[in-house]
């Protein structure tokens, strides 16, 4: 199996050296059709927490399957929503998961439980009726709350959210606070069919005419629906990773680009995808979230400094295809987004190499977007990088964006008129 991947591409396989210019073209395959067992992107636990720019858990599948063997600690600084988490679980490998956001501390023990009992829908319906019954108020420390929320349906969101609060930690609790999480978007002004967080006239209009029903029925409805569902999905993750002891640590709230992991663990193998150059803000659209979840203006405003490529950056990263664009960009704010990008994206992706093994492999997934008209060819300007650090190059695919939902459900999903995702491998 781990020869896989060598043995039908060798032909792209080349090992770079210093001052070598790349001239081979990335190998066009779909990995939908290599993984053909995943049937869909939001099988198992995958899609309890609604998160923008996932991976599809085929690339990240066919990276383990081809990469990694049994018991191999995966590191991937940039884990979003904990894709590779989960699919290196179900492989029976260890993970390591950082991202600058908090969602991960909230998404991970639900996604992939450790306790390996299977959970009772009674015990989560009595402890709903305990959240529908409190009578106390949480209210989140967001000087901007009310803008968000009718009056009537922002005091009953309180009084769930403490109710909620007040549960024993487990994952009873867990699932219930994941749904919390999504109906307090669906039922506030803010579109909840995009990850970006604002108003439309759309939702002003659903929730106006919400208002003329029974609508605190429908929200009580929606909560005991939607958690016994993710109750189920549980139970089958439960059932079929029962024998399976693998570890997942999981760091939210982690700027990659300056924290390191414990010396002591050896990596074997990194899965990343990074933001992309354009992408949208995460932790912006994670607010309404994040200060339901107890989070203080202070923390996410903070974090939100610390975004890629949403920062400044104090240093340029120099490789012969970004200073060509360098050249070509005329806009000097495009410009420093463009340097902020690569020479944070870089430096997480570095700190994350520190750990991994000599022969280890790293897999990167990227885009090639476009920055005034010109294509920035990610892929290669990482792989011009780490050649010149010791990593070697191993394989460059292409894959054709089909379903991914990039950039939700705008009329363009794909602003930057990318076609194609590439995923690079690297030798260390
Ligand atoms: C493309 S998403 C990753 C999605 C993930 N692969 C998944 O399947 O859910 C990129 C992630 O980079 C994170 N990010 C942005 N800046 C960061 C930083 N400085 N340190 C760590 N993570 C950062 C974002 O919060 C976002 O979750």
């Amino acid at each position: 199996m781990q020869q896989q991947l060598f043995i039908n591409y060798t032909e792209n396989i080349r090992l770079q050296k210093k001052g070598d210019v790349l001239n081979f073209n990335p190998k066009l395959v779909s990995f939908r059709e290599l993984v053909p067992e995943i049937v869909s992107t939001s099988y198992l636990t995958h899609s309890i927490y609604y998160y923008p720019a996932k991976f599809i858990p085929h690339v990240v599948k066919y990276c383990i399957d081809n990469c990694t063997k049994e018991n191999d600690w995966i590191i991937d600084p940039f884990a979003g929503s904990g894709t590779v988490g989960l699919e290196a679980n179900l492989a029976k490998r260890n993970a390591i998961l950082l991202d600058l956001n908090y969602m991960l501390n909230h998404i991970i023990p639900l996604k992939i439980p450790q306790e390996k009992i299977q959970l009772e829908k009674t015990i989560l319906n009595k402890k709903l009726e305990q959240v529908f019954d409190n009578n106390t108020e949480f209210t989140p420390s967001w000087s901007n709350l009310e803008y968000w929320y009718p009056q009537d349906i922002l005091d009953t969101l309180k009084k769930f959210w403490a109710g909620q609060k007040k549960l024993d930690n487990d994952l009873y609790s867990m699932i219930i606070q994941a749904t919390l999480v999504k109906v307090s978007k669906i039922f506030s002004f803010a579109e909840h069919k995009t990850p970006k967080l604002f108003k439309s006239k759309y939702k002003n209009s659903y929730i106006s005419e919400l208002l003329t029903k029974d609508w605190k029925n429908i929200l009580i409805n929606t909560i005991v629906n939607q958690s016994n569902d993710i109750l189920k999905d549980i139970n089958q993750f439960i059932n079929l990773t029962l024998n399976n002891n693998n570890f997942v640590k999981y760091y939210g709230g982690v700027d990659s680009a300056n924290y390191q992991i414990e010396k002591d663990i050896e990596v074997d193998c990194l899965i990343t995808s990074p933001p992309y150059l354009q992408a949208q803000e995460y932790i912006r659209t994670f607010k309404l979230d994040l200060y339901w979840l107890g989070y203080s203006e202070k923390q996410v405003k903070s974090l939100a400094n610390l975004e890629i490529p949403y920062r400044k950056a104090n240093k340029l990263i120099e490789t012969d295809s970004l200073n060509k664009i360098r050249k070509e960009l005329k806009i000097k704010k495009l410009e420093d987004m463009l340097n902020s990008y690569f020479y944070y994206t870089i430096k997480a992706l570095e700190n994350a190499t520190i750990n991994l093994k000599k022969g280890g492999l790293a897999c990167i997934f990227v885009g090639n977007p476009k920055v005034d008209g010109i294509e920035v060819e990610t892929w290669k300007i990482i792989n011009e990088y780490f050649s010149e650090y010791g990593f070697s190059f191993r394989a460059i695919y292409e894959d054709r964006i089909k379903m991914r939902q990039l950039f939700g459900a705008r009329n363009n999903k794909n602003p930057e008129g990318m076609k194609s995702e590439y995923l690079l491998i690297l030798e260390k």
